[in-house]
């Protein structure tokens, strides 16, 4: 997310301000690891020190199929790029929205009201705002989705304020239950699907829910507040990103930037080392300490240290307390890709999206068993980081006591800075994760990186152009997959390629027009949600620039296109509303419906989505189906 709302800082912005970049780019040191584009479209690509190391299956049948030699599995007819204020989907299929922000959950909240954005009250009973990863849970007939409220519009959730900031403690109540999880009974009544109204299964999960802290950091004295001086029992949770899903039917929320809700109430405020890695700064961008001394940072120097985690939620059980699982490591979570190794070890690949920070995997402790107690397997575990070799093999570093010189529960907390200490590779801001789901081979998506090449990480690690982050000043962003050695994910070692690089080829004919399945039909930037469905076929959302002009030229709103792993087509699949991005995904039991959100349409104003004429835009999820009633995925 790049937003910047009323002249208030982004997230983006407000990591510049904290470490400004240098003016100088050092270009000449990294342009002759760069590859000419010609070399990898003739699939000569050397393999070693900045080559590019194309998938060979990418490279041999994007030819194929160039020649009208191979079937496409994507049967559907390609969506143009365009910036239209709409959604726009291939002939055969039609869109509906199932759940915007406001809606209520309950029939005793009132309706929302888009010229005052509502007020604490109804948004704790409604559906929150800029909905993000989701998952479907289906029990005895019952349909459940939990959806992500990453952060909020502050335009139209507070349109009344000057500022368009929260300036009353009822409006901090407001952003507080606009954030969270939204936990929502959907059914598909006269064809239509909806909120099923008092359903209670419906919940929302916002910034001032309690929930348990488990793992090696719970009760670290880092942990401890003065409302919680034993450190076990953390309040809410907040800028919930991508998400999860396990088999023992529970939730995985990712707490992506949570940095940005902390500002200090002191203009001497010394900002210790631990938490500049973090990118907390003494002007979050949401005045939460107006109303709660948790977020001044002078009044609970710890109450960061009690977010950037995996929260495991039951979906289906609405009395229960959600979980922080600290073993999951503390950094700015994506998604939480869990797969189940051969042996029966729960494996979690889990991104850091942060420009030059790292790519994660987690092996639990204890193995899962069909119809046993799982429920907290996520508890206990170790954390790895990865580390890619230019010569296409990587290979998992351990994060212990051993191997760090920190505790376990420093390791959870401080991931980053014991990551730092292991050598990983830092990485062009990794994004969802997702596991292959008929076999070994793993996806993530490395979104952009303007810093590559350009300057370290937080943490002082060098960013150079190379291997899987190949090209400096990466506007574009890239999808990297891998292979673990056996086809074992527990194993250390694992085989790479690049699945696509994303770029633009009717501006640039250099690395920059990306690979050879791309092209000027089908191409895009920023790579975000990626998501297998029961085919095999990789579903991709961007989330990145949507200008359309200079080096994006072309490129139209953020988009959904779909790839094939086996092939290396792919093909634009959906266009989004002005100014929005697509993101997170979902089928229902079936698979005749996919979910998947609109998050912020209208971010800097020039939206009417989904209501359309002089409405405020909102961010929904939607679901897609095929006029035919088919399966679509
Ligand atoms: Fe919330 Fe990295 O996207
Ligand atoms: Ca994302
Ligand atoms: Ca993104």
């Amino acid at each position: 997310m790049s937003m910047k709302v009323n002249g208030k800082l982004g997230f983006d912005e407000l990591d510049e301000l904290v470490r400004p970049a240098p003016e100088v780019v050092e270009f000449e040191e990294v342009a002759h690891k760069m590859v000419s584009r010609r070399g990898f479209l003739s699939g000569g690509a050397a393999v070693g020190a900045g080559a590019f190391v194309m998938g060979s299956t990418t490279l041999a049948a994007g030819k194929a199929l160039a020649a009208g030699h191979a079937e496409s599995r994507l049967a559907f007819d390609r969506v143009k790029a365009n910036t239209l204020d709409t959604i726009t989907v291939p002939t055969g299929y039609k869109w509906e929205v199932l759940a915007s922000w406001g809606d209520p959950l309950f029939s005793n909240a009132p309706a929302f009201n888009g010229a005052t954005g509502g007020t604490g009250a109804s948004q704790e009973l409604a559906f929150g705002d800029h909905n993000d990863g989701m998952a479907f849970f289906s029990k005895n007939g019952t349909q459940v989705m939990a959806i992500n409220n990453e952060y909020t519009n502050e335009n139209t959730l507070h349109p009344t304020r000057a500022e368009g900031m929260p300036t009353t403690p009822d409006d901090v109540r407001k952003n507080k239950a606009a954030h969270g999880v939204s936990i929502i009974e959907v059914s598909q009544r006269g064809g239509k699907w909806g909120i099923v109204q008092d359903s209670p299964y419906n919940r929302r999960i916002t910034a001032d829910t309690e929930m348990d802290i488990t793992g090696p950091a719970r009760g670290h004295q880092w942990m401890q507040t003065s409302e919680d001086p034993k450190g076990q029992v953390a309040k809410g949770t907040w800028n919930n990103c991508g998400n999860g899903q396990t088999p023992w039917g529970t939730y995985l929320t990712c707490e992506e930037n949570f940095n940005g809700y902390f500002t200090a109430s002191k203009a001497d405020y010394v900002m210790p080392d631990a938490y500049k890695r973090y990118g907390l700064s003494t002007q979050g961008r949401y005045n939460w300490a107006m109303a709660d001394d948790r977020f001044d940072l002078v009044k609970e120097p710890n109450e960061p240290n009690r977010f950037g985690y995996i929260v495991e939620i039951d979906p289906m059980d609405p009395t229960s307390r959600p979980k922080k699982r600290t073993a999951l490591g503390r950094f700015k979570h994506e998604n939480a890709e869990l797969t189940i190794a051969s042996d029966g070890h729960v494996v979690v690949y889990l991104g850091d999206d942060e420009r030059g920070e790292f790519l994660y995997r987690f092996i639990s402790k204890h193995k899962y068993l069909v119809g046993g107690d799982n429920r907290d397997l996520l508890e206990e575990g170790t954390l790895y980081v990865a580390k890619f070799h230019d010569n296409n093999r990587g290979e998992w570093l351990a994060l212990t006591p051993n191997t760090t010189g920190m505790t376990e529960a420093e390791i959870a907390i401080h991931t980053r800075m014991a990551a730092s200490k292991v050598g990983a590779t830092t990485m062009d801001r990794p994004e969802w994760v997702a596991a292959h789901p008929h076999k070994a081979e793993i996806y993530c998506s490395l979104t952009n990186n303007k810093n590559r090449g350009v300057k370290p990480n937080a943490g002082g690690d060098a960013t150079p152009a190379s291997g899987v982050n190949p090209r400096v000043k990466n506007n574009f962003g890239q999808i990297v997959r891998w292979t673990p050695m056996e086809g074992d994910h527990t194993h250390t070692q694992f085989k790479w390629d690049l699945f696509v690089l994303a770029g633009n080829p009717a501006v640039y004919d250099d690395a920059y027009a990306g690979s050879s399945n791309l092209n000027q039909d089908n191409m895009f930037n920023s790579p975000d949600g990626l998501k297998f469905d029961s085919k095999g076929l990789l579903w991709i959302q961007t989330d990145g620039n949507y200008s359309n002009e200079k080096e994006f030229k072309g490129q139209g709103n953020n988009q959904m296109l779909v790839g094939d792993p086996e092939t290396g087509e792919i093909r634009r699949f959906l266009v989004g509303p002005k100014e929005s991005e697509i993101t997170g995904a979902a089928w229902n039991t079936s698979r005749t419906t996919m979910f998947i959100s609109v998050q912020h349409p209208g971010e800097k104003g020039h939206s009417h989505w989904p209501d359309g004429g002089n409405s405020v835009p909102r961010s929904s999820v939607i679901a897609i189906s095929r006029e035919d009633g088919a399966v679509i995925g």
